[in-house]
């Protein structure tokens, strides 16, 4: 199977004021799109893994020639993390009640739980992703290096923002904090919700 780029599910000028056109016109079509190559090239030699879906990879590293496993990693992980991120984008949704309660009782409050995910955000030392996950039922927030998957670890995603520089450096330069603070306002809450309920016990 050979790895296609996803279609962007929205205007590249629809996350606007937020996140700009030109980043995201040059993190899908460029830092995205190496990802789908660089993991295309990478198993290509690998007749084993033709057919496998890149979540099927992420969750089967053990399966996975050592040769290549890292870059697996590197590039299936940038995959699946960038179809991931694209989905759960959109400006100016309501968060509905399932996901909000849920996210009350765990984080206190929803103003408590963003600055959780801020701090952790921050926090993130060099490239990397923080997550709100269900893992094992239990609402946390995670985060993980380089672009390592949190569904390596048996977890599953509900919210990821990309704090790799790519993610923001032409609108924001260094200023990852106000990165974060909009990127609360282009949370896709109907699509998060809908995981939610797909996933919870
Ligand atoms: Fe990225």
């Amino acid at each position: 199977m050979v790895h296609e780029l996803i279609e962007l599910p929205f205007k590249t000028d629809s996350l606007e004021p937020f996140m700009d056109e030109e980043t995201v016109k040059i993190h899908y079509g460029k830092h995205h799109k190496a990802y789908v190559d660089n993991l295309n090239k990478a198993i290509m030699n690998y007749p084993e893994l033709e057919g496998k879906s890149v979540e099927w990879l992420l969750t089967n590293l053990d399966n996975i020639s050592e040769e290549i496993r890292q870059k697996v990693i590197n590039h299936g992980g940038g995959v699946y993390n960038h179809n991931f991120f694209w989905e759960i984008l959109k400006k100016d949704t309501k968060i509905p009640n399932e996901i909000e309660t849920a996210i009350i009782e765990r984080f206190q409050s929803l103003e408590n739980f963003k600055e959780e995910f801020k701090n952790q955000s921050l926090g993130v030392f060099g490239s990397g992703w923080t997550w709100l996950v269900l893992d094992k039922n239990e609402l946390k927030i995670v985060q993980t290096f380089n672009q390592e998957s949190v569904i390596s670890k048996g977890m599953f995603p509900l919210i990821a923002i990309d704090v790799w520089e790519h993610s923001y450096y032409l609108k924001y330069q260094n200023r990852r904090a106000e990165y974060i603070d909009n990127f609360f306002n282009i949370i896709n809450w109907e699509k998060v919700n809908e995981l939610f309920l797909e996933e919870k016990q």
